[in-house]
């Protein structure tokens, strides 16, 4: 079968984007409120396999269209400000061009800049990331656009993070017309919101990327296997669509399965689908499930066991299976909410927010 639809691998970017459209609307609106409004700044915050990424990538090419000179999704690292920097610069190139096509020059010394977009090299070596940004910011209002930055895989006390914040605040102050989208595991970003330092993130616009509507993933997986020849009762599709529990990183796996083992004439029967159910299901343990874990402490790792027996585990329950007290246990209850491993469905109880966790842990 041809599998034009589904691509199971991360931070490969979806033949569609499922489900998002009503938050990338809200977003673009934040990009063209007034500069300086705080629905400028965006925080993202998703689980492994939520579509952080490729929620940005989308943003990029969306804000391009509306005029945006963009930093396409940079993480979070030592040379981040280097990067940032070079991104606008090649982005924004073309906008820099004369009449004739060729780059524009600047009076050297003057603006600081050499040609297009390039700092003459004296700044280039002397000055800071804000200073650049800065000065990119104004040039490029010249020709009508704003700047947009986009930050993944955001990370507590990074230096890094902090340069790029203080910098978006110094254009910000200045009026400039620029915006800043980071995304984040929340458990990091939770982190960063109690850094007195950056405390301004805790006034930007917050999206959180929750589990895709089932309807939204059966009517893509309804058109994406009628285009790839693929030939699946209502049913199954639909009881396929609900294994995804909502997981994006599934919907690829599941679709890519269906399409793969699905007989030559593209038929996919009862045994068919519980095939590629399983492989699904075996590769989204090892890719998240695995991952998840390995990035949490022991007792947290215990707390999860614990919980790994019942649909919804009663708090109570948990200390005494953990053999510690309540006050303990909450402790490391809000850890794994704060983390969007588990979710707090009713008082006093706790529930997997990670498909497959539970049972993957009781296998382990
Ligand atoms: N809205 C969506 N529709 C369809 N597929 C999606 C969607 N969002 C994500 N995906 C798919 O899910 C997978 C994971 O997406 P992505 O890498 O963006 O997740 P992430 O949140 O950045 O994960 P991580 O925290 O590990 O960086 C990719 O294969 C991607 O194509
Ligand atoms: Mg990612």
């Amino acid at each position: 079968m041809n599998d034009a639809f589904f691509s199971p691998s991360f931070g490969n970017r979806p033949s569609k984007l499922v489900g998002r459209d009503a938050i990338l609307e809200t977003m673009i609106q934040g990009l063209e409120s007034r500069p300086g409004s705080r629905e400028r700044a965006t925080i993202v915050l998703g689980q492994r396999g939520s579509g952080k990424t490729v929620l940005l990538w989308e943003l990029a090419d969306r804000a391009r269209d509306k005029g945006f000179v963009v930093a396409s999704p940079t993480v979070v690292s030592e040379d981040m400000p280097d990067r940032i920097i070079e991104k606008i610069q090649d982005d924004g190139e073309r906008y820099m061009k004369g009449k004739r096509g060729q780059l524009v020059g600047g009076t050297v010394g003057a603006l600081g800049f050499s040609v297009g977009l390039q700092f003459s090299s004296e700044i280039q070596e002397t000055k800071s990331f804000g200073y650049k940004l800065l000065k990119l910011s104004e040039r490029l209002e010249e020709q009508n656009r704003g700047i947009l930055i986009l930050v993944d895989e955001v990370q507590a006390n990074s230096p890094e993070l902090k340069q790029v914040i203080s910098a978006y605040l110094e254009l910000v102050g200045e009026q400039r017309n620029a915006a800043l989208v980071f995304a984040g595991l929340p458990a990091a970003v939770s982190h960063i919101l109690n850094d007195r330092v950056l405390t301004f993130l805790n006034r930007a616009h917050k999206v959180t990327l929750e589990p895709l509507a089932i309807g939204d993933v059966d009517a893509f997986f309804s058109h994406a296997f009628k285009q790839s020849g693929v030939n699946i009762d209502a049913a199954l599709r639909k009881t396929a669509a609900e294994s995804t529990g909502g997981s994006p990183y599934l919907l690829q796996l599941v679709g890519h399965y269906i399409v793969e083992y699905a007989d030559a004439s593209g038929r996919v029967d009862e045994g068919v689908l519980q095939e590629a159910l399983a492989s699904a299901r075996e590769q989204f343990e090892q890719d998240i499930c695995e991952t998840t874990l390995a990035a949490l402490s022991d007792k947290d790792v215990a707390f999860l066991q614990a919980m790994s027996y019942d649909d919804e585990s009663n708090i109570g329950d948990i200390a005494q299976r953990m053999g510690v007290g309540q006050d303990y246990a909450q402790k490391y209850r809000k850890r794994l909410i704060d983390g969007g491993i588990i979710t707090a469905p009713r008082r006093g109880y706790v529930a997997f927010a990670v498909p497959y966790l539970a049972g993957y842990l009781r296998k382990r």
